[in-house]
Order: C-alpha cells, then structure tokens, then sequence
C-alpha cells in the first residue's frame, strides 16, 4: 500500500519520500541519503505537480510516437545505482543519458567540488534543458559539464573515469565505455541478457582471466533502451495500430509485425506443463533462464483495451498490463506462450501470491517448440528455480574464442562476448 503523502511543501515531500527510500532499503548509506535530502526533485521537472514530483515514480519528460524517449528515472532505481557505484569525493564521473539532470546533480552532490561529472545527452533540447535545471539548482558547468553527443562514444576529452553509469539501457558494451575507464574504475549499466534487463556494475578482472571486465553486481532493473548509432537489434514490434500490443524481440528482424500478428492470432489449444510458479517467477527467473538460453526469447506485452482480447492468459504486471515469455521459430512459423492456467491452490489473499498452473500455447506449426519450451520449464524446475541470485558476467572481445566451461552461457553480442555464470555468490569488491 502507498505511504501517506503528509504535505504539500516540496521540502516535506521530499524527506517523505526519501524516508520512504530508505525504509523500503533503495537506500542503504548515509551519503546517498544526504544527496537524496540536499538535491531537490522538483527543479529538474518544472511544470510537474509537486505531488507527483515526489511520487517513486518515473516521470517521462519527452515522447516520440507516444512512446517516452527521456525520463526522469524512478527514484528507487536511481538510488540501487547509486549505492551500486560508489561515488567517492573527488571521483571524475561520466553519465551517458543526461535526461532531466536530475541524476547528475546526485553524482556531483557525492563527488563534490573536487570532483567532476559530464554528462552526455543524444537531444539538443534535453541538454538544454538539463543544463537549465542544473543551473537552477546550484550545480554549474563547473560541477556538471552537459554534453551534446551520442554516450556510444562516452566523452574522451575527460577521460579517464571512475566511475561510468549509464541511465538508459544497453544491448552490449561499447568499446569506448570500456577504454574510458580508469584503472580501479567501475561502470554500471542496464544490461539486456535477453531475458531481462539488468543493472550490473562491472570492473577490471582480478584473476589474470584477460577479460576486459568482470561483473562485481547485478540488480533488476527496468530502463528505456539507448537510441542511435549504439543502440541493440532488440525491439518491442508493435503489431497493432495503436501501439497496445507488442512483441518484444531481441532482434528486429526475426519476424515481420504483420507475420507476428498472424501467428499470434490463431491460439492452438494450451496443454499444462505440470509446474505451477507465482507471476514473480517468471519475470525474476524462467524469462531469465529461457532467454539466456534460446536466441528465439520473446515477450508479449498486452496494454490497455486490447487486454480483455489478446491479453487471454497472460500475466498481470502493473495497472492493465499484462505480459507473458515465450519462444519463436519464424522458419517454422511458430510461437509458444507460456501462459496461465488455473490457480493451482486457494491460499494468499494478494493475487502476486497465488500459485499458477503453468501451460503452453502454441500458435502455428509448434510441435517441436512446443517440446523445447516444455523441456526449459522443467528443467528451470528442476535445478530449483533459479533467477539471477549469484549470477556473473564475464566481458571479452569478440576475438576472444575460448570455449566456454560447462556451466557457462555464452551471449554473443557486437563487440563483446558476455560469458554469464552462476555461483553461490558474487566476488566482493
Ligand atoms: C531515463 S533517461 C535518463 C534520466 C536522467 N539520468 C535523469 O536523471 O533525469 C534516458 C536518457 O538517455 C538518453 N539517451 C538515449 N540514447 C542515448 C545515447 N545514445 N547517448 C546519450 N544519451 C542517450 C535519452 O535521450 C534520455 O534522456
């Protein structure tokens, strides 16, 4: 249940809302809470009711085809980054998506006047702007230098970094965002690995392993991907009109829209898997186990109207929202959807709670996929449901062909290859 609002003053709402952060553990250290009190939201989003500037709430500040470009980020997901960084006074830093600037004045709250932040932003209107509210907010371009580019190149005038953190999502690694760090340094960013996003914190290797980096954390996340020249194949395919339905893919090219649409269209009847999950478990662990596993992964995305009709046995995620994985053969053509049978016992009050028989439905010629996706949920099953507590990337080059070990994935990106493992628990740094 939301947190009484008590106020309607900008500095009430903003100890509200920060007291909420640390209750709820998004913050964790004294220092990121006083960056948090000092630095006030409101002046990075002018024209926002105060109430829902204090809202944990991303706030986006600019569309293109009604869909949000440049956001304010959740509060709670600005502050898990941060307490992953490790910001430290004095720290050069680099942030790659400069939106409000509302994080860079974070970032140069905790790395004070002896540090130095640049931030880079793709629209010349959202650096402007960025610019404006810094300013408004004691931070000047001695604090903040605001950058106008594509982050794929980060910003090598300054380099190098400390600290690198992306605010938008990434498909892979851009080679200037590993030769920009400095030697100690850690960059953090949005990761996709297929089947979810990740913020993962990565630094150099301390194993002689000759990769480029090594994963030190990983947290989920939920950010609006890079665009430009860097930006990934991977894409949501609108297959309506209105933009309700999507397919999300992890490479645009797999399937026409209008193929798409005409698989998902004609349901074959659904057969059980005989595993039952909560709705958690599939976006924490089976999305991350098929994905990692099946160059295939897909996800529908159901809004709106269009829920009562497409949305049929998928899962609710949010107000009118619904969701469910899968995988896709276009060669077949065939998708199947792991999608929601009955409730698999009365019990919990909260609908997050109650355990779902698990089925499949097929749509197209999915006798073979239908089998492969069956075979992954009883094996997600079997090795106990695993999602990404303990998991570790590991980043080398392309050029780096060494077979991966037997417990080890394999994505294969375009300039990095991210070897991802799963151990009892990540290295500490
Ligand atoms: C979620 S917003 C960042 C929020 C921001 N840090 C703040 O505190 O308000 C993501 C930003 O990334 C920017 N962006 C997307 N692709 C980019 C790229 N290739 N280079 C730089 N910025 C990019 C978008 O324009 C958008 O402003």
């Amino acid at each position: 249940m939301a947190d009484p609002v008590p106020s309607t003053d900008a500095a009430a709402l903003n100890a509200h809302l920060v007291d909420g952060l640390v209750r709820h553990g998004a913050i964790r250290s004294p220092r990121i809470e006083a960056a948090f009190r000092a630095v006030p939201r409101h002046l990075f989003l002018p024209g926002v009711p105060l109430d829902e500037v204090y809202r944990d709430e991303a706030i986006p500040t600019k569309r293109r085809d009604g869909v949000p470009i440049s956001s304010s980020s959740q509060p709670a997901a600005m502050a898990t980054m941060l307490e992953q960084l490790g910001v430290e006074p004095g720290h050069r830093v680099l942030e790659i998506g400069a939106g409000t600037g509302y994080n860079a004045a974070l970032l140069a709250h905790l790395d004070g006047p002896a540090g130095e932040v640049v931030t880079v932003d793709l629209d010349e209107d959202i650096v402007v702007a960025a610019r404006a509210h810094l300013a408004a907010a004691g931070f000047g371009p001695d604090r903040v230098r605001v950058v106008l580019g594509d982050g794929g190149e980060g910003f090598a005038e300054r380099a190098p970094y400390d600290r690198i953190e992306l605010t938008v999502g990434a498909w892979d690694i851009a080679p200037a965002w590993s030769d920009q760090l400095a030697p100690g340094g850690l960059l953090l960013l949005p990761i996709w690995l297929r089947g979810a996003q990740k913020t993962v914190a990565f630094g150099r290797p301390t194993d002689g392993s000759g990769a480029l980096l090594e994963s030190v954390s990983v947290t989920d996340c939920a950010f609006m991907r890079l665009r430009g020249a860097f930006a990934g194949p991977e894409a949501f395919l609108a297959l309506d009109e209105t933009g309700t339905v999507t397919l999300g893919l992890d490479d645009r090219n797999l399937i026409a829209p209008a193929a798409a649409r005409a698989l998902l269209d004609a349901p074959g009847p659904a057969a059980p898997t005989g595993v039952a999950i909560r709705p958690r478990d599939l976006w924490q662990g089976l999305a991350l186990w098929l994905g990692l596993r099946e160059p295939g992964f897909c996800g529908l995305h159901v809004d709106g109207d269009a829920a009562a009709a497409m949305g049929a046995g998928l899962f609710t995620m949010g107000a009118g929202h619904r969701w469910t994985v899968g995988l896709l053969d276009p060669t077949a053509p065939a998708c199947c959807l792991l999608v929601a049978g009955d409730r698999a016992q009365d019990g919990p009050e909260r609908a997050e709670d109650h355990l779902i028989a698990l089925a499949i439905r097929p749509h197209g010629d999915a006798t073979v996929l239908r089998d492969r996706l069956a075979a992954h949920v009883r094996a997600w099953d079997a090795a106990g449901r695993p999602g990404s507590d303990g998991m570790r990337i590991r980043v080398s080059s392309l050029a780096d062909a060494a077979a991966p070990g037997a417990d080890e994935i394999v994505l294969a990106k375009r300039w990095t290859r991210l070897v991802v493992s799963f151990g009892a628990s990540s290295p500490d740094r």
